[in-house]
């Protein structure tokens, strides 16, 4: 029988980082990029919405994938409370990764009439954001208010894998790194 899988796979790790990176620069540029469009024209929200599609796009992927390979088990000895703590963290993403792109398109509507009708807004120039429905409902507030509430996750996914990794010295970090990076505990030095 092989060995219990103690890491993620290659293909879970790439999506965790690339995710990560994409969403990163979201949170960081995404509100700049929207209001850049109010007087340099489609460039900067056609960014916004082309990597937030990729970002919806890659989510999928990823989860589909996870339900195929199922992530490793956590070290031994992890109490159940900090373990139910990881999953309920690990669904809000999920749903949060999923929920703001989607926010974000059905706050389409809103925001192109507001800028005079704007059109050329595309994705990845290869196609236009297909039309949403005007909901009526505040979605513009649901995608901040979703973007806010993925901050203050992420904040607190940070600082745990952190502190797993150098207060409880265990090896959920090192879970979610490629192989070359791990501790030199125990290796040859030749
Ligand atoms: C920027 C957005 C990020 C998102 C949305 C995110 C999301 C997630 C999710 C959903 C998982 C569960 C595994 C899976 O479903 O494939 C996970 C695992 C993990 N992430 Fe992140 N992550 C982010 C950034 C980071 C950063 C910056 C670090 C490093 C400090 C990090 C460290 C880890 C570690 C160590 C795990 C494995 C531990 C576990 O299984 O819970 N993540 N991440
Ligand atoms: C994970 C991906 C995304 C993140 C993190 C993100 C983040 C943000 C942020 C922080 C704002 C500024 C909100 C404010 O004014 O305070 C914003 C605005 C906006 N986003 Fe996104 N966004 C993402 C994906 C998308 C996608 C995929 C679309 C459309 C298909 C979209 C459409 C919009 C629109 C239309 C606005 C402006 C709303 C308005 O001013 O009326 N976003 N986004």
């Amino acid at each position: 029988m092989a060995a219990a899988k103690t890491k993620y796979d290659t293909v879970a790790m790439s999506l965790h980082w690339l995710i990560a990176a994409l969403l990163i620069f979201m949170l960081i540029f995404g509100e700049d990029l929207m209001e850049a469009g109010e007087v340099g024209g489609t460039l900067a929200p056609s960014v916004h919405v082309s990597i937030g599609s990729a970002i919806l796009v890659l989510t999928v992927l990823r989860l589909v994938w996870r339900l195929a390979n199922p992530p490793p088990a956590y070290p031994a000895g992890m109490a159940p409370w900090v373990q139910m703590a990881s999953k309920a963290v690990q669904v809000l993403f999920y749903i949060l990764l999923i929920g703001i792109p989607l926010t974000g398109w059905l706050a389409m509507p809103r925001f192109l009439s507001r800028e005079g009708a704007m059109t050329g807004i595309t994705i990845f120039g290869a196609f236009p954001v297909p039309g949403a429905p005007n909901l009526g409902l505040p979605t513009k507030s649901f995608h901040e208010l979703m973007s806010n509430l993925m901050i203050a996750l992420l904040t607190l996914h940070v600082l745990a894998a952190l502190k797993h990794h150098f207060v409880n010295r265990d090896d959920v970090l090192r879970r979610m790194l490629p192989r070359g990076i791990r501790s030199n505990a125990g290796q040859a030095t030749d």
